[in-house]
């Protein structure tokens, strides 16, 4: 079988990656294959976990084509977006929680020269999207808690998916749909299958061993299942 890949993008996690040689690291990844490095920032508030900010986000080497996808799950995001771009971010999502003024901060990612993504909490309902669809490229859809990798998706997750692609299609828009949380051989194709098209993936690839083999093999496994679950995407919206 043979099914174009192009609209799928594997983004694995910094989170589940070895800090102390974290720029080794992002090199691997993207000699492995990926083209998008998925950057989660965590402030201890938002969430219970603190990661990093700008200041160090900005000593990561951004291989050529890469893209940095910053997920931020801090509170007050607007404060802070500004620094990330220059920090190197290319995409940006922030927390639809995490703030009182969503339409702004979305308008200010793209007046610093990024990318404008939302994100919800897995019980966040889709409503809150309904007045900011056009002033969005990505909506990040979190399939587990948000705060630490390696947790299991929650099963829930399947029909947000499907909803949500319906919802991007009745408007028309070329939405990209990601998934956070929870990725594997075993869990990415139904994701897939129901309308997501960016998978992110911390635990499934950093994890035992490291380096370009190792995370080639399991990128390349996890493109191979979400091919399957393409073959049959939107199908059952
Ligand atoms: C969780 C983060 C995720 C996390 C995913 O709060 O947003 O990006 O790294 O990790 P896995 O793929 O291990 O569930
Ligand atoms: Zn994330």
């Amino acid at each position: 079988m043979s099914v174009d890949t192009s609209n799928v993008v594997i983004a694995p996690s910094l989170l589940s990656a070895d800090f102390g040689r974290v720029n080794e690291e992002i090199a691997d990844v993207c000699k492995a294959g990926a083209s998008w490095i998925h950057l989660d920032v965590m402030d201890g508030v938002f969430v219970p976990n603190i990661t990093f900010g700008p200041n160090v986000m900005r000593c990561f080497k951004k291989p050529a084509n890469a893209v940095f996808d910053a997920h931020l799950m801090i509170t007050e995001p607007e404060k802070h977006v500004e620094a990330f771009v220059k920090a190197g971010a290319d995409i940006i999502s922030v927390h639809a929680e995490a703030t009182a003024h969503l339409h702004y901060v979305l308008q200010k990612i793209k007046n610093c020269g990024a990318q404008a993504a939302v994100a919800l909490n897995p019980a966040t309902p889709l409503e809150v999207l309904d007045y900011v669809y056009a002033d969005v490229e990505m909506i990040l859809l979190m399939s587990v808690n948000p705060g630490w990798g390696g947790q299991a998706l929650i099963p829930a997750i399947t029909q947000k998916i499907r909803t949500l692609r319906r919802k991007i299609k009745e408007r028309g828009l070329d939405i990209k749909i990601q998934v956070d949380g929870g990725l594997n051989l075993k869990t990415i194709r139904n994701v897939v299958e129901a309308g997501a098209t960016h998978l992110v993936a911390g635990n499934a690839i950093f994890h035992e061993a490291s380096g370009v083999q190792a995370y080639q093999a399991r990128i390349d496994a996890l493109l191979h299942e979400a091919q399957l679950g393409l073959v049959n995407q939107g199908q059952f919206v």
